[in-house]
């Protein structure tokens, strides 16, 4: 009998707490939706249906006003639909949302501590540690190394096509390899070609990162929104294969060039620069790493791994991704397909008939359409902050808690036709000086404020890079058909359901 009480009174303590949990935007006078027990906005990522991103972007398009109180799962989150009020929490308020409240354990996690999750004064000295490694300098001396793997790429696509004559080529695969490739060897310092050897070491780590098993969602899903849980399940010792898969490669390179003297232009050397003489040279010429003081070590090697972990991460599906859905897009754009390539061919003939550095920065037309792609698709649909300071919201009595999650919809805003007119149709002529014809607080492709994205200007340079090459050296044939690209229901990035298939031919 006892038995049967308790199970009552466990089950009402249960339901009062559910309750009590999804009333709690009521409670504090804000606008709600989606509040279903358990799941809340994310019953559709339960159900397999969408990903994080776009579960999102529906509650965007489904919902009206400048903010939004939601569910994700247990935890209250507040979505924020105008554009000025997310350029305030971003540039403006920054000191009241200043981290995004992820899981990072610094002291006894320091793989954990990537750029990205570390907060408040361990955030800003890293932040300004890290910033000499991404000057047009530094960019433009690893450019050598990009371009060495975009021109694999161009020899891959030649294999692929018949000699004469098109063929549909699914470019969400093959830009991953190039993105990979790209990573491996400007950021690792890796010489791998997954174009020839797909079963190299490297990609196989990237694999296990990509994988989408039940463990992976678990341990994504703690560390996005119960970082206490995440850290639990860190000191229990529940290893992540993908992790420590990235630990010992690391350790085992920066071992390697610390015995040897090994001098590269990439970025694990910027990082082993500030490990062994405190800080990154802001001369771009200085690339050796040698220990200016006897023994000092400014950073372990699971912090450097944890920011080689981080950058591969962050610079791995967004440079995919925006490469193939810019090629997609220029398929089914005539005119700015012409254009884009008439800007690639006068920009290397400007620069000495050569594709380098300064003619990627030259092609200012080509850049408007990677800008156009980040706005249709931003690679990150949403930002997220977390509230550190209780905030009062401009214009109303509503006053948004410390320590409440603040999402942001990027493909929200991207695609709202309220910021950008005729928001699906695809016009780099927006971004061009005279023309701008949009709501500019709403543009924000690479975040926006003190902690914008660290490595936008790479990730460009890579991204047109590979659609230079591609367009100067092959033909991308025009369908006639107009279609749109599905989005699937996994990952963090946004991620065609299918593939990226883009009719391509070679030059005659
Ligand atoms: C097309 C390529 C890329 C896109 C679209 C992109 C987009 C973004 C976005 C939207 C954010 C969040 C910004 C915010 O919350 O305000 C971000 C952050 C970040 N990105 Fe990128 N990214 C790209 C490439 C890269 C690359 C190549 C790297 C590094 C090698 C990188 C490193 C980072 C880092 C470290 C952060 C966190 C910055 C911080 O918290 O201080 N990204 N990126």
């Amino acid at each position: 009998m006892i038995g049967i009480y308790l199970l009552i009174a466990a089950v009402t303590l249960i339901y009062v707490y559910l309750k009590w949990t999804f009333s709690y935007w009521e409670r504090k006078g804000f606008p709600s939706a989606g509040a279903r027990i358990p799941f809340g906005v994310l019953e559709s990522v339960s159900k397999g249906k969408r990903s994080f991103g776009m579960a999102i972007y529906d509650l965007y398009n489904a919902t009206k006003g400048s903010v939004v109180g939601m569910y994700l799962t247990l935890r209250p989150a507040l979505l924020i639909r105008d554009a000025q009020l997310a350029h305030d929490v971003l540039v403006k308020d920054f000191s009241s949302f200043h981290d995004r409240g992820v899981y990072v354990d610094e002291e006894n996690d320091p793989i954990s501590a990537g750029l990205f999750s570390l907060e408040g004064s361990s955030w800003k000295n890293m932040r300004t540690k890290l910033s000499p490694s991404f000057t047009s300098g530094k960019l433009k001396a690893m450019f050598e190394t990009s371009d060495a793997v975009g021109d694999k790429l161009v020899a891959h696509l030649n294999t692929l096509l018949p000699q004469s004559g098109s063929k549909e080529v699914e470019l969400k695969e093959l830009m991953a390899t190039y993105a990979v490739d790209i990573i491996a060897s400007t950021i690792f310092g890796l010489d791998v070609d997954s174009f020839a050897d797909p079963n190299n070491v490297f990609l196989g780590i990237s694999k296990k990162i990509n994988r989408n098993t039940f463990t992976d969602v678990v341990r994504g899903t703690s560390s996005f929104l119960y970082p206490g849980l995440e850290k639990i399940f860190v000191r229990l010792g529940w290893k992540q294969d993908a992790i420590e898969a990235m630990r010992e490669l690391s350790s085992h390179t920066v071992d390697l060039r610390e015995k040897n003297n090994i001098v590269r232009k990439d970025m694990l050397q910027l990082l082993l620069q500030l490990r062994n003489q405190g800080k990154i040279s802001t001369d771009d010429s200085v690339w050796t790493a040698e220990n200016s003081k006897q023994g000092l070590k400014s950073m372990s090697k699971d912090l450097i791994a944890g920011q080689l972990l981080l950058f591969y991460a962050a610079g791995f599906e967004t440079t995919a991704s925006t490469t193939s859905f810019t090629l997609f897009e220029l398929s089914q754009n005539p005119e700015a397909l012409a254009k884009a390539k008439e800007d690639v061919r006068e920009a290397i003939e400007r620069n000495g008939g050569k594709l380098n550095y300064d003619a990627i920065q030259d092609m200012k037309y080509l850049e408007a359409c990677v800008l156009e792609t980040a706005r249709k698709y931003p690679a990150l649909p949403i930002l997220n902050r977390i509230c550190t300071e209780d905030y009062a919201v401009p214009d109303s009595k509503l006053v948004i808690q410390k320590g409440t999650p603040i999402v942001i919809s990027l493909i929200g805003m991207h695609r709202d036709g309220e910021y950008f007119p005729d928001p699906l149709s695809y016009q780099p002529e927006r971004y061009l000086d005279e023309n701008k014809d949009f709501k500019q607080a709403a543009y924000m492709p690479f975040g926006e404020g003190p902690r914008h994205c660290i490595g936008a200007r790479m990730g460009k340079v890579n991204v047109k890079l590979a659609l230079a090459k591609v367009l100067s050296n092959f033909n991308v044939e025009i369908t006639s058909e107009k279609r749109e690209i599905e989005f699937g229901p996994h990952g963090v990035t946004l991620m065609a359901a299918g593939g990226v298939p883009v009719r391509i031919s070679r030059k005659q």
